[in-house]
């Protein structure tokens, strides 16, 4: 094969080799593309942590090309991307304060690029993008080019051009999506946003090299417990389909909770066109709770007990949506025995860290919005209106 320009002249190519078979192209025994992309995050997680750490027991970014002292100099982080990558990128940002003591912002980038965003060198915008090639998410990091930001690109898709355009990138590794609606790609982003804030508290000394590898090591028990969450889905899936009929679905979350709200009620929205909004719990007082009325079906996504101060004030949260008639739906780790009075409905997690909560908490709400869709009798796989890959403005 070769490859030219339109002139016939060769082109200069870089190889790459690409990890993809043809079977991971394929339904594979599913009804759904999207079906199988659930099934497939444990195996996902797994590979966007593989061979990330080195010999020396030290977080290796193979492709992140932005030099540790330039990383050291970075007092700022500008998180950028759109739809389900934008909520990585919200759990990102606690992240990334917690572990690398960073000031983090995330914009959603059609919005950052219209904004007067003060950038410099020392500030480091990671783009977001399961394909890279979402046209809103490139121009941000034009704008950012512009101003001379360093840029870090977390994306799936090897060789697409938003890594092509920026210093660094790290691999998701996900292996082909092709439902329309995100699931495997934002489970590893997650991870890719991990990693990426370990690192940076890693060089910038912000954590001891035991604490990172402690947090690695919780890392990479995240598989089994996304399976775990997966073992258990019939009754989410039995739920889902008694809800076919409902005109709305609210989701609520307080801290990375509120960012898996928000992607809870975007899989409704994309799926089974339905009416549905996440809300951060705190803010439920400042108006959405005037939606509350009998029967309305709320989603709660619980932190882990340990972190008690978030716990405690959901746990009032539930009691105020079910005093005004809400039929709640809690999700909330193994042992939390005390939101059991207030849940009409419970779904376990397995118990993990409040920061990686995300990974097993999103799964339940995947399942929800695909099987509520497939009981509509939506084509989950290729929703209305919507493209996987927007690449127009
Ligand atoms: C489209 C898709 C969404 C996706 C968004 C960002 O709107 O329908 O599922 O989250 O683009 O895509 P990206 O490839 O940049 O992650």
């Amino acid at each position: 094969m070769t490859v030219t320009d339109f002139e016939g002249r060769p082109a200069e190519v870089n190889e790459y080799h690409v990890d993809w078979d043809v079977s991971a192209a394929e339904k594979g025994g599913y009804d759904y593309f999207m079906l199988k992309e659930i099934a497939e995050q444990p195996r996902a997680v797994a590979d966007t942590l593989l061979g990330r750490i080195g010999t020396d027991g030290r977080l290796h970014l193979d492709e992140m090309r932005i030099a540790d002292r330039e990383l050291r100099e970075v007092d700022k982080v500008v998180i950028v991307a759109c739809g389900t990558a934008n909520h990585a990128g919200m759990i990102a940002k606690y992240a990334i304060e917690h572990w690398a003591g960073l000031p983090c912002e995330v914009e959603l980038a059609h919005e950052f690029r219209y904004r007067d965003a003060i950038l410099s060198p020392t500030t480091l915008v990671i783009a977001i993008s399961q394909s890279g090639e979402t046209m809103d998410t490139l121009m941000a990091v034009r704008h950012a080019r512009e101003q001379k930001a360093k840029l870090l690109a977390v994306c799936n898709v090897n060789g697409s051009t938003l890594p092509r355009e920026c210093d660094g990138v790290l691999y998701t590794h996900a292996g082909p999506e092709i439902a329309v609606a995100s699931t495997k790609a934002f489970l590893t982003q997650l991870v890719a946003v991990y990693l990426i804030a370990l690192y940076l508290a890693q060089v910038r000394g912000t954590k001891w090299g035991d604490e990172v590898f402690a947090m690695i090591q919780l890392l990479e028990r995240m598989p089994e417990k996304v399976d775990k969450v997966l073992e258990t889905m019939e009754p989410v899936r039995e739920l889902a389909r008694s809800l076919a009929n409902e005109r709305c679905v609210l989701f609520l979350g307080r801290h990375v909770g509120f960012p898996v709200a928000l992607e809870g009620a975007l899989k409704l929205k994309e799926l089974a066109y339905m009416h549905a909004e996440g809300f951060a719990a705190g803010e439920l007082k400042h108006g959405p709770i005037a939606l509350i009325e009998e029967g309305l079906p709320v989603v709660v996504i619980v932190p882990p007990r340990a972190r008690d101060v978030l716990h405690d004030k959901i746990v009032s949260n539930i009691q105020e949506i079910r005093a005004r008639g809400a039929r709640t739906i809690v999700i909330a780790e193994e042992g939390d025995e005390s939101v059991e009075p207030y849940a009409d409905t419970l779904i376990r997690l397995p118990a993990v860290p409040t920061l990686l909560q995300p990974l097993v908490a999103t799964v339940p709400l995947q399942v929800f919005a695909c099987e509520l869709a497939t009981a509509k009798g939506h084509d989950v796989d290729q929703p209305r209106n919507l493209a996987k890959s927007v690449t127009v403005e």
